[in-house]
């Protein structure tokens, strides 16, 4: 009997298959076709902090007074965060799968309160999205590790639900980041946010929106940094995320030691049916190679566990350019 069940950040998922935090996950009506289509959890669309404070700066752009400016902000806060408690509540009501809220943010002050509530909505954990790309010449690796924990440890102290981290790949040294965030009490490890992707139009010379979507082959990153963390940060649960497009993908990330994996990309391509299309056929891989839980296979190959770690450190093609003209 194979058994699909996998622990992640404290909670029992009946599979891993999380739909990742998008547009997807904005609607409780639509949350509840993935719960149908045998989702392992939902983490909802990220409030942004950015959003409401543009939401605020709307709200003022025609008549201005300087006065009641807090008013305004709190106003925009206070709607847009009634808003999303609402899509907890409801996706609750509607779901019998664990419902992940998130918080994009890069600043823990003013989301205090907010985690509070929700977790009073009934939200299952708190995935906190934290969300700059470093470009300040003066900054240093240290800067960007202590606006983490600060964030984390904030949350942490208000909240007793599990929380989750969602991290970027473009930070110098993830292992040492994850252990810090362990340290400090982080439940979880979602690896990784995909960035917005800026392109050039070369005709109109102009800075616009590159590909939306991930693609199959920027699975490798998330492969490797899901082996490397698994096996030097033992103990913190991982959901590998970016450029998991099928089955297989999935396969592979728990192999190189993921809990669980969050697609979105593919989600969007193909629709709510890919889920119940990918569990069906990781049940006849697990058929064919004798495993009848994820737990015997999890981490199989992660750095920890294979002969030569050292593969998944390798960065250069010396083999490839060596034969080639
Ligand atoms: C249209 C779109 C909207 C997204 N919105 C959010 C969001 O609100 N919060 C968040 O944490 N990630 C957001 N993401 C990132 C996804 O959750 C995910 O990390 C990323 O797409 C990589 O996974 P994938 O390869 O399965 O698409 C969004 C992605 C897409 C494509």
């Amino acid at each position: 009997m194979i058994d699909l069940k996998t622990k992640y950040a404290g909670l029992t998922l009946r599979n891993p298959i999380i739909v990742g935090s998008s547009g997807l996950t904005i609607n409780p009506e639509r949350n509840k076709e993935y719960d149908k289509a045998g989702a392992g959890a939902i983490v909802l669309k990220s409030l942004f902090e950015e959003q409401i404070e543009m939401h605020g700066d709307q709200l003022m752009q025609n008549e201005y007074y300087p006065e009641a400016e807090d008013y305004i902000r709190a106003y925009a806060r206070t709607h847009q965060v009634n808003n999303y408690l609402e899509i907890i509540q409801k996706t609750k009501e509607l779901c019998s799968i664990p419902v992940i809220a998130s918080i994009n943010c890069y600043k823990a002050d003013s989301w205090i309160d907010f985690a509070k509530q929700i977790e009073l909505a009934g939200a299952d954990a708190l995935e906190l999205n934290v969300f700059f790309l470093e470009t300040e010449l003066t900054h240093n690796c240290e800067d960007i590790y202590n606006t983490y924990i600060r964030i984390l440890r904030q949350v942490k102290e208000a909240v007793s639900i599990p929380i989750i981290i969602k991290i970027g790949k473009f930070i110098g040294n993830i292992p040492a980041l994850v252990n810090i965030l362990k340290a400090n009490g982080a439940d979880g490890v979602v690896m990784f946010n995909r960035f917005y992707q800026p392109d050039i139009d070369i005709n109109s010379m102009q800075l616009v929106s590159g590909q939306v979507f991930s693609h199959h082959s920027d699975l490798s990153d998330t492969i490797r940094w899901t082996a490397v963390v698994a096996g030097k940060v033992p103990g913190i649960s991982i959901a590998s995320s970016t450029g998991v497009h099928d089955w297989e993908d999935v396969i592979k990330c728990i192999l190189a030691g993921a809990s669980a994996v969050q697609m979105c990309s593919a989600i969007y391509t193909h629709g709510a049916e890919i889920i119940s299309q990918v569990l069906t056929c990781m049940e006849e891989w697990m058929h064919q190679s004798n495993f009848e839980s994820i737990d015997e296979f999890r981490g199989k190959l992660s750095y920890a566990n294979i002969a030569n770690p050292a593969m998944y450190e390798r960065v250069q093609f010396m083999k490839y350019f060596a034969n080639r003209d």
